[in-house]
């Protein structure tokens, strides 16, 4: 089947937050939005139309999560990532950050410490501090090709002061688009198991990479590390459905699932939509030709964008993620202090980016670019950051 990507879909007006929200956050009334991560493509054909028919039955109450949408679950996870689950083990939550925060709650005391590996997503940050336990970065590395490593030695003096009691991993990993290795991930396995720490996997990005089967699941890892983890999944950026906040945490240790529930059930978040259900479902069971479409086009988006600096705008160097839609872009050789680099992209570039720095002050000079976009925005972006450059070097000449 042919899917089109090109297709140019007007987004505006529709209370995009990507798109409708540009002036609020970015100060200016146009820029070309690539920052908040979802898609500009329609989701998958399957998709649209199980929503539409779960629409034109017209009766919309309390839903349960059927045996059939874990079957869905279940398949998806053995065919594209050889991972073996239950279905009991999954546990519907509305959103993967709402399940960070709820086992930040439930699986940590007052104080207790809970370590990130940054640059990370913002809201790894606020989960534990809102909480108000005490965050313990454990910054990546980042070596002289540009990829980015785990710094275990750093992550071991953290957990041998006996205060972390869990971990949140990004796998693989917003913003540096690594997809960590089987060996990467069994170090970590093993520091856990050793320091006795909970492991907090946000696996939200594992359907978008870009090597088939090369994302390893933390918790089928080995049985010491499937009893002490939490998998966060879901379909909202693999298929571009995340307006219909639907998440689902696989917990195959029996206590620690038992105690999720308690958590959702205290807040009363456990009750499915019916048209999360209908898309989701559809989505892990018909999505697949459509993923390895999407995969390939953005790809294609990111070469473009890779070759273009090369040889217009060296000065602003890429390199290419393992996984996700998302660049980590380095702008330190335009040389500019995070706020002038922030203008000169907003008011002049007139693109509009996630800051660095929001991900880490480990990040200062980088920018992320969503790249979930037709190739027409891609060439449009570098063509407007081509020409605010040229004319930067004009003036600092
Ligand atoms: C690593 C990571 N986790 C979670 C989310 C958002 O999850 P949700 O919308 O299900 O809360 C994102 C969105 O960008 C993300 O990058």
């Amino acid at each position: 089947m042919n899917f089109n990507f090109d297709l140019n879909i007007d987004r505006n007006r529709t209370a995009s937050l990507k798109w409708d929200h540009i002036p609020t956050v970015f100060g200016v009334e146009e820029a070309l939005p690539m920052w908040v991560a979802d898609m500009d493509f329609a989701a998958p054909p399957a998709v649209v139309r199980a929503m539409h028919d779960r629409v034109e039955h017209g009766v919309f109450g309390y839903t349960l999560q059927t045996d059939s949408y874990r079957e869905a679950i279940t398949n998806w996870m053995g065919n594209r990532h050889n991972w073996s689950i239950k279905p009991e083990w999954i546990q519907y939550c509305p959103g993967v950050v709402p399940a960070l925060s709820l086992i930040v709650e439930a699986f940590t005391e007052p104080g207790d410490q809970v370590v990130i590996q940054t640059p990370v997503y913002p809201p790894f940050y606020n989960v534990v501090k809102d909480h108000n336990r005490e965050l313990i970065l454990n910054p990546l590395i980042r070596n002289e090709q540009g990829d980015y490593e785990m710094d275990f030695e750093d992550l071991e003096r953290s957990l041998s002061g006996g205060q972390v009691k869990m971990i949140i991993l990004c796998s693989p990993h917003n913003p540096v688009g690594r997809v960590w290795t089987k060996e990467e991930l069994s170090r970590i396995a093993a520091l856990c198991e050793q320091y006795d720490v909970l492991v907090v996997s946000d696996e939200i990005h594992a359907d978008l990479i870009f090597k088939a089967g090369s994302h390893t699941p933390f918790a089928s890892l080995s049985e010491d590390a499937a009893n002490r983890s939490f998998i966060c999944t879901a379909p909202s950026k693999t298929f571009n459905i995340a307006g219909l906040n639907t998440a689902n945490i696989i917990i195959p240790n029996d206590t620690l699932r038992r105690r999720f529930e308690k958590a959702l059930q205290r807040y009363a978040l456990g009750s499915i939509t019916p048209i999360g259900a209908a898309a989701t479902e559809a989505a892990y069971r018909e999505g697949g030709e459509w993923l390895d479409a999407l995969l390939d086009y953005i790809r294609g988006n990111m070469e473009y964008i890779k070759t273009y600096l090369e040889q217009n705008i060296p000065e602003v160097k890429v390199t290419l993620p393992e996984a996700t839609y998302l660049l980590f872009i380095d702008f330190r050789g335009l040389k500019m202090s995070n706020d002038d680099l922030n203008k000169f992209l907003v008011h002049k570039a007139r693109i509009g980016l996630n800051n660095g720095i929001t991900f880490g002050k480990n990040a200062d000079g980088f920018m992320r670019m969503n790249v979930a976009c037709t190739l027409a925005t891609t060439k449009e972006a570098m063509a407007r950051l081509h020409s605010a450059v040229e004319q930067w070097r004009e003036e600092s000449k």
